[in-house]
Parts: C-alpha cells; structure tokens; sequence
C-alpha cells in the first residue's frame, strides 16, 4: 500500500511556482484542513479537498502495439542520425546492459548514461514505422502541469497525443505533433501559448516539437497545461481563485485536464536534414528516455488521499461518497443528489468541511419512522421513504389517511398518529382532522360520528324519527316502535295507522291519504281525520 498524499492544496500551489504566498508550515492535517501557526497563534486552514500532485508515472501500465515493437528481439546495431558512420549503439534484448524496455522511460533520469526504451528500425521502409505506446493508469486523473516526453534520439516527425477517459474504450486526439502539420494531418500548425480562454478546448497541431536533428539538446514534446491554466489564472498563475472558479463551474474544462489513459501514436521517427536513407535504416527509430506526468488523483473533491492497492489506485472518499473516484454517494446517504466538491472556501465555495453545502449526502430527518430517504429531483428535496407508525409527508411528520395527530406525543414518537374511529354507519368517510373529528352524514353529530341530532333515532346511522310515544303520532290506537314505525290495532295500517285495511273481493277498501281520491268524502264523515292528516303531511 502506497500513500499517495498527505498534503492537498498548497502542494498544487508550491508546484505551480507560487513560493511568494503564505504557506502553512507542517503541523496536524485533518480532512481537507490544515493547522498553522500565523499571526493569531494557531488556526485551521481549511482547503479543498484533493490528493496532492505527484509523479503519476509510478502508477501507470505501459502497453506497445504492435507488442514485438521493442528492439533487440534479435540482436541489431544502431546508427546516429548524425553521423550515419557511428554505428555503436547495439540492441539485443537477451542482455541486460543492451537491452531497452519500456520500463527505461519510467526510472530515473540523470543516470549516466541514460536509460531509454528503444524500438526497432525502420526495416520494412517505405511501410510507415508505427508503434502505439498505451500509458495507462485504470483510474481517472488529473494533470495539472505539463506531460514532457524526452526522446534520446530525435523527436518523431510525425505523432499524435491521444487521450481517454473510459479506460481505452473511447480515444480522442489530445494534440498533434508534426514537422509540416498542413502536409501530414491537414491542419494550421498552432502554439498552445497563442490560445485563448474561448478556444482552449481547442486540440491543435503543432511543429513547435518536431524539429529534430540539429537541436541536439530539444528533446522534449510538451503536451502544455500550464499555459492553459495561466489562460485562467494569470501568467505566472497569481490567481488562482479565478482559474479554481472556472474549474468549479465548467465541467468541459475539468474534463479537458482528466484522463484514464494516454496513447502516443508515433506516426513517423526523425529522418533528418536528407530524404530517407533506403541503404541504410538503422538510424531511424524511436528511443525515449523519460515520461514526465504530474497531477493527481481525480477524487472529485471529495478526498485527501489516493492509495493503491492490489494494483489498483483508489480515493479514500470523505463527505460520505464512494466509489474509485468518490463518484457516488454511500449506501444510505442519498439525501442529496451526487455532486462533485469544490475547490474554494466559502462563502464562494465550500471547501470548510464544516459547513460544506455540495456535500452529495445528508441523511433526511424522518422522526424515526424511516431508515431511508430518497431525493426526488421533481421536488428539488429529499424525502423519507416507507413512514412507519401510521406517518406519511416529507419527514414522516404527518398522520396517514384514517389516523390523527396525538396531541399528548412528540413527533417522533411510535403512537404519534392514533386512529380516527369515525363511525362507519355515522361517519362519511374514515378521515378525521387534526383533533380527532370525524365528517358526518346528516342528522349524525359527536367527534365520532356515532349519535344523533334531536328528531332522529339510530339505526345503522341516524334516521328521521317517525312518531313518538309522547306526541301519539300513531293512530287509531297504534303504538311508536322504537321511533321507527307505528304497530296498528287491526283493521288499521299505513305509516300511522290511518288506513282501513282492504278487504279482499269485497272493494270495500277505504284511504284517508290525501293522495287518495276518495279523501274529499273522508273528509267529509270524519273531521278528526283531517287534522292527523295534515300532520302526516307536515312530517
Ligand atoms: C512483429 O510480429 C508480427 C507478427 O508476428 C510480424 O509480422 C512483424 O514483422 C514483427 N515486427 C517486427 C518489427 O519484428
Ligand atoms: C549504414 O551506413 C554506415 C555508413 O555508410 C555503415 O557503416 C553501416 O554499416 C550501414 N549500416 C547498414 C545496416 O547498412
Ligand atoms: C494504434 O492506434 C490506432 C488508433 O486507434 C489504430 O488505428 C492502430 O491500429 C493502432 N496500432 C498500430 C500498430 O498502429
Ligand atoms: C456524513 O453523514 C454523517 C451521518 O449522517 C453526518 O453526521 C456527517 O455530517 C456527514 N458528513 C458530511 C461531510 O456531510
Ligand atoms: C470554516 O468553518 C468554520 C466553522 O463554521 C469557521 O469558523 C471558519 O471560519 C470557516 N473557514 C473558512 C475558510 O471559511
Ligand atoms: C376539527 O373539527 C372540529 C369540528 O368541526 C373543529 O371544532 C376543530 O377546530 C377542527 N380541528 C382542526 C384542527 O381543524
């Protein structure tokens, strides 16, 4: 297990040439804060929370395509491109003095002599001599200062720069590097010095790196960063806020500096002053030295430290995230949507752990009647899942359909929502308001439903009273039956007794109904009649 970093953000600022500001001297570090000792005595830094820069080549995999593209596989003299005469540079992969892998462009530089990798000559001219090198990292990472590749011999021709960002799924040019760029990749050859904050996602062809053999001591290929940067941050990157802002809000741009992998795809090795030597190819190859690759582990701002493991590299994520890169929240820690970190203090931004506002997780408050929360974009908010104990709302803080507040209970109390008992007979549904009253059918009243308004009986609900014993709506001697109907003396029926009960086959069948035709004679023989009648009908 190595660690990657202890140190965020003034590391970024020291390797950016910026010794003139205040930095903390060593002291206790804490998730994205520092202590230091300043004028008021001792105090927190507070930083945006990233692994510091580092050498990232100790971390990458190198692959060749075509594989066999190493020399020495069978012993071969190698001549300068100089001087077609010095033929004593001898590759033969069995020793290891002459040997030259790819690891060579990875060890040290300063050795004398140097170490490089070398690939075979250019045997098969006039076929193009093509070597794809893979560089990669299997984790997303960011450069934040220039890729430099030193050749030993001189620089290619012809090359491309490619990147991706899907761990060699997709590739995309980063840059192209040649002698005469309208005449090799059809494009104006471009400084990326001479761009601008509108045209730096620009990929550009440049000759600047490709003129070989008389610059005996350029041998590098620059893919420029920090000329990017300064586009943003001033020229010698005195404002850094203002590029940090940039990067904060422009996803494009910090996507433009993150990789997974780099591919250099040499096209063609320097040729030299004269067209190519068909007699004697010996001299042309490519040999490369050294590789270059500052950045850091791309934690989305949500880690201090990259470790790797079992081969792997792999942010240790705070702000309750996740994942190789902190690209998601914790199981449970759904409250927010995921967001990446920022790299200023507040108020602009929200480095201070302890107040930070990005931070993609935040359990939801559900009183206790929930262990999970969801965000709901529609709403813009988190909301708790599955309420128990009879809650529902945002928070669980409301009484399901059927049940009502506990006046006598917290909030997050189980018996918080307590059951609404409206009468199933007396109630017109089962809700109830906030105080336990339930909505009654007509002629029902109390909280519950269940008794009822004077002139009505019960049953089943609450029904209009028919007659009552007191006021002796029944007549001819009938008595009021539990307020519902009245029990006539025989040969009187109707609601109130007040019908003679028909005889059969007889037609002697006589109504005092109002509605009967016959009434106008009742009315005339029995007076009495007339008066329980218009009480009937006054009912
Ligand atoms: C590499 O291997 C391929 C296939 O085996 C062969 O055709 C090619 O000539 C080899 N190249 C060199 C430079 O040895
Ligand atoms: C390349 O040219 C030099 C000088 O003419 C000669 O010494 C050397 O043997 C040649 N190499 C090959 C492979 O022909
Ligand atoms: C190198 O990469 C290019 C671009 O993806 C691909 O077309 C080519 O086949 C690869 N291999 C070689 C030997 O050029
Ligand atoms: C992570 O979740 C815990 C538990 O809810 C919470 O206390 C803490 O504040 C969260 N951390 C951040 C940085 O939001
Ligand atoms: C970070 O938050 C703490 C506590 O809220 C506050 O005292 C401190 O001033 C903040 N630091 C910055 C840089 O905003
Ligand atoms: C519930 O209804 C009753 C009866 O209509 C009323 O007195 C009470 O104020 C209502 N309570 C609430 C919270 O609306």
């Amino acid at each position: 297990m190595s660690l990657l970093s202890l140190l965020t953000v003034q590391t970024l600022w020291l390797s950016l040439g910026l010794s003139g500001q205040r930095f903390p001297s060593w002291g206790h570090y804490d998730l994205c804060k520092t202590q230091v000792h300043g004028d008021q005595g001792l105090s927190w830094d507070y930083m945006a929370c990233q692994p510091e820069v580092t050498q990232l080549t100790k971390f990458l995999k190198i692959s060749l395509d075509p594989p066999n593209s190493t020399c020495g596989e069978s012993p071969e003299m190698y001549c300068t491109l100089e001087n077609p005469y010095m033929c004593n540079n001898e590759c033969d992969a069995r020793t290891l003095e002459l040997s030259h892998p790819p690891e060579l462009m990875l060890d040290d530089e300063g050795r004398v002599p140097n170490t490089f990798w070398q690939s075979v000559s250019w045997r098969q001219f006039p076929e193009p001599l093509v070597v794809n090198l893979t560089l990669s990292w299997g984790k997303s990472i960011e450069l934040t200062e220039d890729i430099v590749i030193t050749f030993e011999s001189g620089r290619p021709e012809q090359m491309v720069l490619e990147k991706s960002l899907d761990h060699g799924h997709t590739w995309q040019p980063y840059q192209f590097y040649a002698v005469d760029c309208l005449n090799s990749f059809g494009m104006e050859s471009r400084k990326a010095r001479d761009l601008t904050p509108a045209s730096v996602l620009d990929i550009i062809c440049t000759e600047e790196y490709s003129r070989g053999y008389v610059w005996k001591l350029e041998k590098t290929v620059r893919f420029e960063i920090q000329a990017r940067f300064a586009l943003f941050g001033g020229p010698r990157l005195s404002d850094m806020a203002s590029l940090y802002s940039r990067l904060d809000t422009t996803k494009e741009l910090r996507d433009f500096f993150t990789v997974t992998d780099l591919r250099l795809r040499l096209l063609r090795p320097a040729t030299g002053p004269t067209s190519v030597d068909p007699l004697n190819l010996s001299k042309y190859f490519y040999a490369i030295s050294n590789l270059d690759i500052r950045g850091r582990c791309k934690c989305h701002l949500h880690a201090n430290n990259c470790i790797q493991e079992n081969g792997r590299l792999s942010c240790q994520c705070e702000h309750n995230t996740t994942g190789q890169d902190c690209g998601s929240c914790k199981n449970g820690f759904h409250g927010r949507p995921w967001t990446a970190g920022s790299y200023l203090p507040i108020p602009k931004g929200t480095a201070n752990v302890s107040t930070l506002s990005v931070f993609s997780s935040q359990v939801c408050q559900c009183f206790g009647h929930s262990m999970r929360c969801s965000y709901l974009l529609l709403f813009r908010a988190a909301v708790c899942v599955s309420c128990r104990h009879r809650t529902r709302g945002r928070h669980c803080h409301l009484c399901r359909g059927g049940y009502h507040r506990n006046p006598s209970a917290q909030l997050h109390h189980h018996n918080v929502c307590l059951d609404c008992q409206c009468n199933p007979d007396g109630s017109l549904h089962r809700r109830c308001n906030d105080t336990g009253y339930c909505d009654c059918k007509a002629g029902v009243t109390g909280p519950k439903c269940d008794k009822c308004l004077p002139g009505y009986y019960w049953h089943r609900g609450c029904r209009a009273r028919v007659c009552d014993n007191v006021l002796t709506r029944c007549e001819n001697g009938g008595v009021c039956e539990d307020n519902g109907r009245c029990l006539c003396l025989p040969p009187y029926t109707g609601l109130l007794c007040e019908k003679h009960q028909c005889k059969k086959g007889t037609g002697a069948c006589v109504s005092q109904s109002p509605q009967d035709p016959s009434f106008t004679h009742l009315l005339l023989s029995l007076p009495a009649l007339l008066i329980t009648a218009n009480d009937h009908g006054a009912l």
